[in-house]
C-alpha cells in the first residue's frame, strides 16, 4: 500500500545527508558534527511532517549515534510545571527562516514553539530548531515579554535534558521514520576516520500517513466481514474496467 506521497523541500529532494568539506557545506547537518534536538523545517507552509532517514552507509558505529526526544512529553512537563510559561510559548508566533544557507530560499514562518488545538487544548506541534530562526517578536508588555524568553530558556533545557532523551544508532540500511511535528531529532558528531556515513532523507505528509492507516483499517474490516482478501492498492485496481464504467454527470 502506497503510504504517502514525497513532497519537496529547499534541499534536494531526496536531500543527502552527507559530510562535506567545511568550506563547502550549506548546512550545519552536512558536517560531522553534533546536532542537538530539534525539529526540521519549521520555516516551511506547511511545516514537513514525518521525515524518513535512510543509512545508505554508515561506517560509524561507535561514533555518531541518533537521538530523539518526545516533543510532546517535554511540553506537558513544562505546562505541569508552569501553565504560564506554557500559555507564552503556544500564543506567540515567533519568526523562523531559512535562506538556504547560500541566500538561494527566502523561507519565512510565523508560529508559536508549541501548537495546541484551540477546542481540546492538547498539543498538536513543536517548533524547535537553534539552527532555524525561531526569534521572539518585541511584545509591548515588559514582564510578558521577559516571561516569553524565560520560557524559551526552560523549555529548551527540558528539551535538552538526557532523561528526556533516547539513543540509539542508526544502523547501515536502516530506514528512521518519524513524525517531525512532534519528535525532536539530532546527532552526536562523528569521526569521519570511521568511514562513510551517508544519510538520505526527505518527508511526506501527515495526512497521507493518516490516510493510509485508515484505508488499511477500512480494508481490515471489509475483509473480517467478506471472508476474502480486500484491496484498494492502485497498483491493483482494474483502471481500465472502471473508466469504462464511468459516465460524466449530467
Ligand atoms: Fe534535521
Amino acid at each position: 500500500m502506497l503510504l504517502s506521497i514525497v513532497v519537496s523541500s529547499c534541499y534536494w529532494t531526496p536531500a543527502d545527508v552527507f559530510y562535506f568539506s567545511p568550506a563547502s557545506f550549506h548546512s550545519t547537518t552536512d558536517t560531522s558534527h553534533k546536532l542537538s534536538p530539534h525539529v526540521d523545517n519549521p520555516y516551511r507552509d506547511p511545516n514537513p511532517g514525518f521525515q524518513l532517514l535512510h543509512a545508505l552507509e554508515n561506517k560509524c558505529v561507535v561514533t555518531g549515534g541518533s537521538l530523539a526526544v518526545d516533543g510532546f512529553e517535554v511540553a506537558r512537563q513544562l505546562r505541569e510545571e508552569s501553565p504560564e510559561m506554557f500559555r507564552v510559548l503556544s500564543t506567540v508566533a515567533c519568526r523562523w527562516e531559512n535562506d538556504g544557507g547560500d541566500k538561494s530560499t527566502a523561507l519565512v514562518y510565523f508560529g508559536p514553539q508549541i501548537s495546541t488545538n484551540p477546542t481540546t487544548g492538547e498539543v498538536e506541534q513543536i517548533r524547535y530548531s537553534p539552527k532555524s530562526g525561531g526569534y521572539a517578536p518585541a511584545l509591548t508588555n515588559p514582564e510578558e515579554m521577559d516571561l516569553l524568553f524565560r520560557a524559551r530558556r526552560r523549555f529548551a533545557e527540558l528539551l535538552n535534558e538526557e532523561t528526556n532523551t533516547v539513543r540509539f544508532h542508526v544502523r547501515e540500511n536502516d530506514i528512521w521514520i518519524f513524525n517531525n511535528l512532534r519528535v525532536l531529532h539530532g546527532r552526536d558528531e562523528f569521526d569521519t576516520n570511521e568511514g562513510t556515513r551517508h544519510f538520505q532523507g526527505c518527508y511526506i505528509d501527515v495526512d497521507g500517513v493518516q490516510s493510509a492507516y485508515f484505508r488499511s483499517m477500512y480494508l481490515l474490516q471489509e475483509e473480517k466481514r467478506t471472508g476474502e482478501r480486500a484491496t484498494n492498492d492502485p497498483g491493483e485496481r482494474n483502471f481500465a474496467s472502471s473508466a469504462e464504467k464511468w459516465e460524466p454527470a449530467k
